[in-house]
């Protein structure tokens, strides 16, 4: 089966958001308290409305979808960000009012995203100087007049009986061939059951997250996961035979 990516239209995300987060799963605890009752109706239209007022206020990140050629079936999604003109501000998550329980549950979830975000804004912070690596000559002075240019994949999921075809790295591909194009710093952070693909997309591990609320919630779960960066310009791979980049 053939396989493309395609931008995203707001009118996906009634199917995408219930089969992503199907594919994450529910184990993992950062993305119960940030995304609450992902698996209920309720829950899912209410992240529906999230991802539509972010769509909207961020232009700079690109939602993509994998379809597959033949019946325009939606089998995977994913989202990066790109940032080359000015740093973001570290700024609290947020949500509308009723995203969370209560006010006790929001808090928490700041906790947790703050953690789960330190390397992330640390890389940025540091990061303010152009790097050169691997550039062409073209691409240093483009380089030389950009402040950062520096790409985050925010999220993936392949749906979950479409996944082990390909969809993910073809998903991944298309966020490295617009990271390269702009000579861009890729960062995530992974989940362990992704850290193969990532590596294989030339990421390698720069430190072991355990997300920690701290002291206050030490009964509450713990995630680990990996944050993964991939130099400017790192390799990519020629594997996938299919792919069209909107
Ligand atoms: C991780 C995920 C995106 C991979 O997507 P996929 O389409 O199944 O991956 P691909 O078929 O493109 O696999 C590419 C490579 O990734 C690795 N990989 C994929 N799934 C894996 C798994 N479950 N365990 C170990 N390695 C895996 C393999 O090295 C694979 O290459 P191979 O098939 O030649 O061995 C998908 O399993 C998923 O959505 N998982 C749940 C959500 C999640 O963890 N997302 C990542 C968030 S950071």
């Amino acid at each position: 089966m053939a396989y493309r990516v395609e931008l995203v239209e707001s009118s996906d995300l009634d199917y995408i958001v219930p089969r992503t987060f199907e594919a994450m799963g529910n184990d993992y605890e950062f993305m119960n308290v940030m995304w609450p009752r992902h698996n209920t109706p309720d829950g899912q239209r209410k992240i529906v409305s999230r991802f539509l007022a972010g769509k909207n206020a961020a232009p700079y990140t690109k939602w993509i979808k994998a379809v597959a050629v033949d019946s325009g079936e939606i089998v995977g999604f994913a989202m990066c960000t790109v940032i080359d003109k000015k740093k973001p501000p570290e700024v609290d998550v947020d949500g509308p009012p009723g995203t969370w329980a209560d006010e006790e549950e929001k808090k928490y979830c700041q906790a947790l995203y703050k953690s789960l975000l330190a390397p992330r804004r640390k890389a940025i912070r540091e990061n303010d100087l152009p790097i050169m690596c691997k550039c062409d000559s073209e691409a240093k002075s483009r380089r030389a007049s950009q402040m950062l240019t520096y790409a985050v994949i925010n999220m993936m999921g392949v749906f979950v009986e479409h996944q082990r075809k390909g969809i993910g790295k073809l998903l991944l591909d298309w966020g490295l061939r617009l990271a390269d194009e702009l000579q861009a710093l890729c960062t995530l952070e992974g989940t362990l059951i992704g850290q193969n693909l990532y590596r294989k997309g030339g990421f390698a591990v720069e430190q072991d997250i355990i997300i920690d609320a701290g002291e206050e919630y030490a009964d509450r779960p713990k995630d680990h996961v990996l944050f993964m960066v991939r130099p400017r310009g790192g390799p990519i791979s020629t594997e996938i035979q299919t792919s069209s980049i909107p």
